[in-house]
């Protein structure tokens, strides 16, 4: 028989919590089993067969793992297309005169399946390097395709700019980016006026919010201040270079969740273009956005990050131009949208190998009478309180009397966690009773929420997800199994690095206008919307051998990460859809073997060709 708790659950109550079927998290979704499956194209694929067909496939695979790194490139391509979309339907709406043109920054994910994903998405799309193997990797990919325009940034060295000059003689259509003094006058010394595409590349003169706001404006690392600017123009002039400069571009930082501040970059830069073009530069055409275009990592958002960010983007550049009364053409708008392009595209699926608790089971013998005779006192003081205010006294005064004196050694800890954790769940049942609107007023009170049970992950969040621990960077976090039950408790996933930043508990209780709970009481969703300690999990006891879907990891994680204890890559599985509806499963490499990650630290003589995570 289901209890009252779990009649009132239901599927959509999970989809909340766990934010899938929305924002960009639409591609997931929990069947009636409770099982999280993908959809693609209409076509719903439940992780549990993707698990399957792997094991099958690919058990005695070099390099296998429990755990693997899934690869979905037809998300790439369904976000490039929904960008130039969103772009083409704005200025369709604006009745905008210039032309969209997408450039994807090889930075945010330089995987073959990736890149080729955005180049099979679109034949105009454009690709953007920042170095100059970047740029090697554009030559290799695009061989056949030199018309795609390509935008070099970064710092230039004589041999960036000889391998730039190169691919412009073998046909590439290249832009330069001149991003000081020093550089210009090294672009001015080896190329030719009118064989070069120059690119201005200013600092984003704006403030911005976000973990990179910091980087924007004046302080940015990237670009011409104003001042370089002038001198730029000038030295570009005076050497017959001022008709090379066909573009301008600012990058405003990367995640930019103030969308707003869009509208006023569009005005910003649309007023440096008209600038530069009564200073002489009539040539200047294109204005290059940069990226910046957000994702929703907390499916928060009630508008879709997109469309909204391509509406005002235009209306800035059109509000400038309107002020001029067309004195100067539209420029065509250039978006360099790295993130917004990738980071559904791929999700680490991590086995649980087992789960532990931070409480040991209770043993009634094992408690004294004097600590059972408190208890029993503390219980009863706990259930008759009525504010926080009496609640945080009882526990301080529990805490005074026993707090200090672990000392006591192994029977009197094991008597205290066994107590703690009932006089814990009493709280939580009685501040859920009175429903208090501060269930975590301070952090003493905040303790009762955490979760008491560690999932042990096979994956290092250093390998994985490094911008977790780098940036403090939200990666939801899905059980793939039991969504539709009311939620028995939450948990920590933690990973097998000897690292104790090695972990998730970092989960987003949406916002709902009264507070869901756990069936232990822990919250789940929370009245203002905000990040939370806690994977809500449907029952603990089938979590050893199941998998939780780190999700939206696709953009940068692959780029920077990490072999902290010598746990490199997790294998590459890449998932595809094809027209016959049927889906399609490759393993496209293995993990990383200790050998190799070993040579990687200078040991080229150990002769071990075994996979760095657990085996069973
Ligand atoms: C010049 C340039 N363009 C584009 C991007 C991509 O930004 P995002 O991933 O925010 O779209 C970056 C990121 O650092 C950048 O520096």
């Amino acid at each position: 028989m289901k209890t009252l708790a779990e009649e009132t659950w239901s599927l959509d109550k999970s989809r909340q919590v766990y934010g899938v079927n929305r924002n960009d998290l639409h591609f997931l979704d929990i069947s009636e089993e409770g099982d999280l499956f993908l959809r693609l194209r209409g076509k719903s694929i439940t992780f549990k067969d993707i698990i399957e067909r792997i094991k099958n496939i690919n058990g005695d695979s070099p390099g296998y793992a429990s755990s693997f790194t899934l690869r979905v490139p037809q998300l790439v391509t369904y976000q490039v297309k929904k960008l130039k979309a969103a772009f083409q339907r704005v200025m369709e709406e604006l009745d905008y005169g210039g032309k969209f043109i997408g450039i994807y920054p090889v930075k945010v994910n330089q995987r073959k399946d990736c890149v080729t994903a955005v180049l099979r998405s679109d034949s105009d799309y454009g690709l953007e390097a920042g170095t100059k193997a970047e740029l090697l990797l554009i030559k290799n990919v695009i061989e056949r395709e030199k018309h795609r325009p390509i935008v070099c940034n970064g710092a230039k060295d004589p041999k960036y700019l000889k391998l730039i000059k190169e691919c412009m003689k073998e046909g590439y259509n290249i832009a330069i980016s001149v991003e000081s003094v020093h550089e210009s006058r090294l672009i001015m010394k080896r190329f030719k006026p009118e064989q070069t595409h120059l690119v201005l590349r200013i600092k984003p003169y704006l403030s911005v919010e976000g973990h990179w706001s910091h980087s924007t404006g004046r302080d940015s690392k990237f670009g011409l201040s104003i001042h370089d600017l002038y001198d730029v123009v000038e030295l570009l002039k005076q050497r017959g270079f001022a008709n090379s400069v066909k573009t301008i571009l600012a990058h405003a930082g990367s995640q930019i969740t103030e969308i707003e501040s869009f509208e006023r970059f569009g005005r910003l830069l649309t007023k440096l273009y008209t600038e530069l073009r009564d200073m002489g530069l009539s040539n200047l055409v294109n204005i290059d956005f940069g990226g910046g275009l957000a994702i929703d990592y907390t499916s928060s958002e009630t508008s879709d990050f997109m469309l909204r960010y391509a509406q005002l983007l235009v209306s800035g550049v059109k509000a400038h131009l309107s002020e001029i009364s067309g004195k100067h053409p539209p420029p065509n708008i250039m978006i360099e949208s790295g993130r917004g392009i990738t980071a559904l595209s791929t999700m680490v699926v991590v086995e649980a190998l087992e789960v532990r608790s931070i409480f040991p089971p209770r043993d009634e013998n094992a408690i004294s009478e004097i600590i059972k005779d408190d208890e029993r006192k503390t219980l009863d003081r706990i259930r008759k309180a009525s504010t926080l205010k009496e609640i945080r006294e009882i526990w301080n005064n529990f805490q005074e009397k026993y707090g200090g004196l672990n000392l006591a050694g192994m029977k009197f800890i094991l008597e205290q966690e066994m107590v703690t954790r009932i006089l814990e769940d009493a709280v939580r049942a009685r501040l859920v009773e009175l429903s208090l609107k501060s269930y975590d007023i301070d952090g003493l009170v905040r303790s009762f929420w955490r979760p008491e049970h560690i999932v042990i992950g096979n994956f290092s969040v250093f390998n994985s997800i490094a911008d977790h621990v780098l940036v403090k960077q939200h990666f939801p976090v899905i059980p793939i199994q039991e969504l539709n039950l009311k939620p028995q408790t939450t948990v920590r996933l933690v990973d097998i690095t000897c690292d104790s930043d090695g972990e998730i508990a970092q989960f987003y209780r949406p916002r709902t206008d009264s507070i869901w709970f756990a069936k232990d009481n822990r919250l789940l969703t929370s009245l203002e919307g905000r990040m939370g300690e806690g994977i809500p999990v449907g029952s603990l006891e089938k979590i050893p051998g199941s998998c939780f879907v780190l999700t939206l990891a696709g953009a940068y994680q692959d780029a920077i990460e990490m072999d902290h204890n010598l746990l490199g890559d997790l294998p590459d599985v890449e998932l595809y859809l094809q027209d016959d509806g049927k889906w399609a499963l490759s393993w496209v490499t293995g993990a990383e073997s200790i050998e190799e990650l070993l040579k990687d630290v200078g040991y080229a003589d150990i002769d071990v060709d075994e996979d760095p995570y657990m085996w069973d």
